[in-house]
């Protein structure tokens, strides 16, 4: 069952087609047609509903139950806020319930991701979290699954077509992604009226979020002739590329009226690269991103950031209740699809002092 067909179909059925406004000018008796956005009067739809067809996970090696566990978490990078909540997430559950946890870092580099994983398969865990830096790390995830240690995805997907969710490993937990570039797009109609000239910030190029952000965002702002994409770029959900990448964008194509950014860290260097440029971001150039970390709330409260739409990075609970009602014999789905939130002007200051 793959999340991101089901969700793009739907979010195609929800949107309204674009409305054919014809007008008659008074004077001239001439007749002028212009196209309504629905987006930019579209509410946030907010999370989409789990399809009720999503498989059981039956056929992944199975987890005897036990007072106490070895686990061990592959992360994929440290190198921004979201990744260090996630990473601490896990670390307080597993300290909560008193297990044992083994973190590696890959520092963002997919060779250095598959040696851990690799490593840590030969330390043969009870259970192995991999919040996967790209589809592709799927081939490794398959032989952790041959080595008989169940896999529990956490964040991000790898490609199906090499690794079988239910077989290979046991769910994904994540947020829906295709839905995150939706709601974002929606934002951004709302920013700009349904007019804009768009510069995307992709992140790193063959992660799920990159994929599907991308897909939903896409495909959503095409209902909307106004919206129109100059250009998308690789930023690899980095502060200091992000800015790089927006100030080459910003250059090439001085036009630009908004950005859309894959991640926080990623918009906020646009918002630098905006400023560095003599611009002001919000008002120039509006700006929408994805994550809900603390210094996007603040620059959504400043207004130099319109919206961030949320995907939350604590984990911990969820990845540790999942892996213990796998063990006690529970029914559990490949896919495993999280809630998040809106963050915009109406709400981001109240839940700075909460954010990461
Ligand atoms: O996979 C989730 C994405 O990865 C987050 O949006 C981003 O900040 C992180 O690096």
């Amino acid at each position: 069952m793959n999340l991101r067909r089901i969700s793009v179909s739907l979010a195609a059925a929800a949107l309204a087609l674009p409305v054919a406004v014809t007008t008659a000018s008074a004077r001239s008796h001439t007749t002028r047609s212009t196209t309504a956005c629905a987006l930019a009067t579209a509410a946030d739809p907010g999370n989409s509903t789990a399809p009720a067809s999503i498989p059981a996970s039956l056929h992944a090696p199975k987890l005897t139950k036990k007072s106490t566990y070895n686990v061990a978490f592959s992360q994929n990078a440290s190198n921004n806020p979201w990744r260090l909540a996630e990473t601490a997430s896990m670390k307080a559950e597993a300290k909560k319930l008193g297990y044992k946890l083994t973190v590696t870092d890959a520092n963002n580099s997919q060779s250095k991701q598959i040696a851990d994983v690799k490593s840590l398969i030969a330390q043969h865990p009870d259970v192995l979290f991999i919040a996967p830096i790209t589809e592709q790390m799927a081939a490794v995830i398959k032989q952790a699954g041959k080595a008989g240690i169940p896999v529990f995805l956490l964040d991000r997907d790898v490609d199906h077509k090499v690794a079988k969710p239910g077989k290979d490993f046991v769910t994904v937990i994540q947020s829906d992604f295709v839905r995150e570039g939706k709601r974002a797009a929606i934002q951004m109609a709302h920013a700009t009226g349904g007019s804009a000239k768009i510069i995307e910030l992709e992140g790193t190029t063959g992660a799920s979020p990159a994929i599907d952000r991308k897909k939903g965002f896409d495909s959503a702002i095409k209902s909307c002739s106004g919206l129109k994409l100059l250009a998308s770029q690789d930023g690899d959900f980095n502060r200091a590329t992000g800015q790089k990448v927006a100030e080459t964008l910003l250059q090439a194509h001085p036009d630009t009226t908004a950005v859309y950014a894959h991640n926080d860290e990623m918009a906020i260097g646009a918002i630098a690269a905006i400023k560095a440029l003599g611009k002001v971001p919000g008002k120039d150039i509006q700006v929408v991103s994805i994550d809900g970390e603390k210094d996007a709330l603040k620059a959504v409260a400043a207004k130099t950031l319109f919206a961030t739409v949320e995907c939350n990075p604590r984990f911990g609970p969820k990845a540790f209740a999942t892996m213990k009602a796998y063990a006690s014999g529970q029914t559990v789905k490949t896919l495993i699809v999280n809630t998040d939130n809106l963050f915009t002007i109406e709400n981001a200051k109240a839940n700075i002092s909460k954010a990461y």
